[in-house]
């Protein structure tokens, strides 16, 4: 006997990304007239950092909606990142009562959205949430794409699933308090944009890059908008990353590899700035990119103040085998993407951006950057 269990789905996971200036009263509105549908209890998910700067004023604005709100707090930094930690909100969040009818609220960077998200895609068998992105990274890369996951010892973002928040707001005024590190790490994902698909969005760069540091509103805006519309481009094409979406790893390969090697004491946007000028060079030696534009490239990424070396203490031994626990191994071999020059991609085939590379050719690379 057999019995054909036919799921076909069809599925709505659109939703609006605001991006201004004070968005807390706009959450708390939207919350208050059901952006999240029926969920009655709403789940503030912090860290230490970000609790004081923003999450206890939209903890409060929740509440002068008559909303029922919690908050939950994770130490700051990557290393919450985990299944542990997971763990932690759960059964806190379980403790305080909530259950299936909630929404989890994410108030913080890159971090946090991406713990929280995957906290409400598992909760309940899953619940709705939104993002209020605190980070340029946020902004910048984490807002679009519906990614979640915790890491493990082995590699980053190992363990987690595609879910998709109601809401995104990208919040410029929070960039004021972002340290002047976080800020930059931001820059990285947003010159990788650039540097994948829009010659035009790097010349811009080029030319504001100190305003951006200074955080000047009119910049910051342009970039947190073109940054969302590079994303969604790829992402829009190739929501599972079977192909094109593979161009977003334009250097995470390296960056993901330094990022772990270094213990994390890289920020993430500092070692996929590592991993783009990586990237580059190498494309230089394949034929991909010129010379010029690879100096370009580097020299962009030291004015928005980031490292374009391979820190002394990563051995290039280390870096090569942790590049073999990259996703795009394939085949047991290294695969890179690459630029073509500047604002486009290679492709090497119908639905293939990435190339087998040697591993003398990468170590050559990662030599001459120390
Ligand atoms: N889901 C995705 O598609 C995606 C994409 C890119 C990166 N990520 C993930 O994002 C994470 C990195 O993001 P991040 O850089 O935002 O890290 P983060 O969340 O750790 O934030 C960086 C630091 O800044 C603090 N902070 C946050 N907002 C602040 C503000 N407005 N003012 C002052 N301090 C503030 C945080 O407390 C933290 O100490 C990584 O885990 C990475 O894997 C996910």
């Amino acid at each position: 006997m057999r019995f054909y269990c036919e799921l076909k789905r069809v599925v709505d996971d659109s939703y609006d990304i605001e991006t201004g200036r004070g968005l807390q009263s706009q959450l708390a509105d939207d919350l208050a007239n059901g952006l999240c549908g029926r969920a009655s209890r709403f789940a503030v998910v912090t860290d230490s950092v970000v609790d004081g700067l923003y999450a206890e004023n939209i903890l409060e604005l929740l509440r002068e909606r008559g909303l029922k709100a919690e908050k939950f707090v994770i130490p700051e930094g990557e290393q919450s990142k985990t299944r542990q930690m997971k763990e932690f909100v759960e059964d806190s969040m379980l403790a305080a009562g909530f259950r299936r009818d909630c929404a989890v609220v994410a108030v913080g960077g890159g971090v946090v959205t991406d713990l929280a998200g995957f906290v409400a895609g598992t909760f309940g068998r899953g619940v709705p949430f939104v993002n209020y992105a605190t980070t340029l990274l946020a902004a910048a890369d984490a807002s679009v794409g519906g990614k979640t996951a915790v890491d493990t010892p082995l590699a980053t973002n190992l363990i987690g699933l595609f879910n998709q928040p109601k809401k995104v707001y990208i919040d410029i005024d929070c960039w004021k308090t972002l340290p002047q590190r976080q800020l930059s790490s931001g820059l990285a994902e947003t010159v990788k944009h650039a540097c994948l698909a829009d010659a035009e969005l790097f010349a811009y760069l080029e030319e504001h890059i100190e305003e951006i540091l200074e955080c000047r509103a009119e910049p910051c805006e342009h970039i947190a908008v073109r940054n969302c519309e590079i994303k969604y481009s790829v992402v829009m094409q190739d929501e599972r990353e079977s192909g094109l979406r593979e161009i977003l790893n334009l250097g995470h390969t390296v960056g993901r590899a330094i990022e772990t090697v270094s213990g994390y004491e890289l920020l993430h946007g500092e070692a996929v700035s590592i991993g783009l000028a990586a990237q580059a060079r190498l494309g230089q030696k394949l034929g991909y990119i010129s010379g010029e534009n690879v100096v370009r490239i580097e020299a962009l990424l030291e004015r928005a103040k980031l490292p374009v070396k391979i820190p002394g203490n990563v051995s290039t031994d280390e870096l090569l085998s942790k590049l073999y626990t990259d996703k795009k191994v394939r085949g047991g071999k290294l695969r890179f993407v690459f630029e073509k020059e500047i604002g486009a991609m290679m492709q090497f085939g119908e639905n293939e951006y990435g190339r087998q590379t040697s591993e003398d050719e990468i170590r050559a690379v990662l030599e001459e950057m120390r």
